[in-house]
């Protein structure tokens, strides 16, 4: 039993990275990031020199993590992996930044969320390649500077408006990611079922792109559930129907919103006459937290022009309810 779990855990592992796009080539949209990262990652080639720090921006599941790999991929360094949260003490940040070899990605994950006195260790090294380490205690206490090699920063935040501005400013490159066209998610689509060695209809491939709010995570974890289905019912390609079942199953509707998002929706339309609301009232009305849903949702919700948000809080917009086939109140 215990043997089967580890097998299946180690598969996923493997499909995970080989779902993983690992070369500009093969990472699919962002275009006008990807080129000029191209650009930028040739130009420090070609110079013999470390990349420029990168902050990198946008929701989540959108290709943050896999870009970072990619860049240190195409640099042909290695990468470290690290996120804010994870760093507690300064010298938890010392001890990485003087392990790096010279011309090394550090990948710092949810940057937003360093503490201050950690992200102030990162100044000098970003703009400078030292850290200031203070040795002994009191009267003997001392400073001392260490050199360190020159690497590349490259930084991720799904909540860019957090980012202090002297940590922003640091950053030589900033690249945000956008939601995906679904011809895109098609193209994506059809790569993962490619890996999964199950293949999918065309009509479903275009069916699963439009409902999977722009993202490539959710296409590949929607993907692994019509795949499911399919399995199921015994049949060798995804079909239009069985996508749509699932899909309808999973309570994905034809814009790619899930349950969270439909709360979200119904709560201001329903219990707040389609707002304006404020964010925290609404998140404690629908039970859940205002970080998940001003990261989460309400980008997308705002791109789908569902949403707006004015000075006195977040409202309904006519699509939103045209959506629900409801009426606005006055
Ligand atoms: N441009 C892309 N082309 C193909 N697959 C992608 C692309 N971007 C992301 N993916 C897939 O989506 C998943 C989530 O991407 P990830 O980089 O972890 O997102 P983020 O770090 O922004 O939350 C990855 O495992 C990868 O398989
Ligand atoms: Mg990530």
């Amino acid at each position: 039993m215990d043997r089967d779990l580890l097998d299946v855990e180690e598969h996923d592992e493997d499909e995970e990275s080989q779902l993983r796009p690992h070369s500009f080539e093969q990472y699919i949209g962002q275009e006008d990031l990807k080129k000029n990262l191209k650009v930028f990652v040739t130009a420090a080639k070609m110079r013999d020199e470390s990349l420029d720090h990168v902050l990198l921006y946008g929701p989540p599941g959108l290709g943050k993590t896999t870009m970072s790999m990619i860049i240190a991929n195409e640099m042909g360094t290695h990468i470290r992996v690290t996120s804010g949260p994870s760093i507690d003490k300064t010298g938890d940040l010392v001890a990485i930044l003087t392990s790096l070899e010279p011309g090394d990605v550090l990948f710092i994950d949810e940057i937003h969320r360093l503490n201050k006195v950690v992200e102030e260790v990162l100044y000098p090294a970003m703009e400078d390649y030292c850290v200031d380490v203070i040795i002994g205690k009191d009267q003997s206490a001392r400073s001392i500077r260490i050199d360190l090699p020159p690497f590349t920063l490259v930084g991720a935040t799904t909540r860019m408006g957090d980012i202090s501005a002297p940590l922003r400013d640091r950053f030589g490159i900033v690249g945000k990611l956008d939601y995906y066209k679904d011809d895109e998610l098609e193209e994506i689509i059809s790569r993962t079922s490619k890996v999964y060695g199950m293949d999918i209809a065309d009509d479903a491939r275009n069916e699963l792109a439009k409902r999977s709010r722009g993202t490539p995570r959710i296409a590949n974890r929607l993907f692994r559930r019509v795949r499911d289905f399919s399995m199921f019912y015994g049949e060798k390609v995804i079909s239009l129907e069985r996508t749509k079942e699932a899909l309808d199953n999973l309570k994905v509707d034809d814009l790619g919103l899930d349950h969270v998002d439909h709360k979200y929706l119904l709560g201001i339309i329903e219990r707040y006459r389609g707002g304006p609301v404020g964010l925290n009232a609404l998140a404690a009305s629908i039970g859940e937290e205002p970080n998940t849903l001003e990261d989460v949702c309400e980008p997308y919700l705002l791109q789908k022009g569902l949403i707006r948000r004015t000075a006195k809080g977040r409202v309904a917009t006519d699509l939103a309810y045209r959506h629900f086939h409801l009426e606005r109140e006055f």
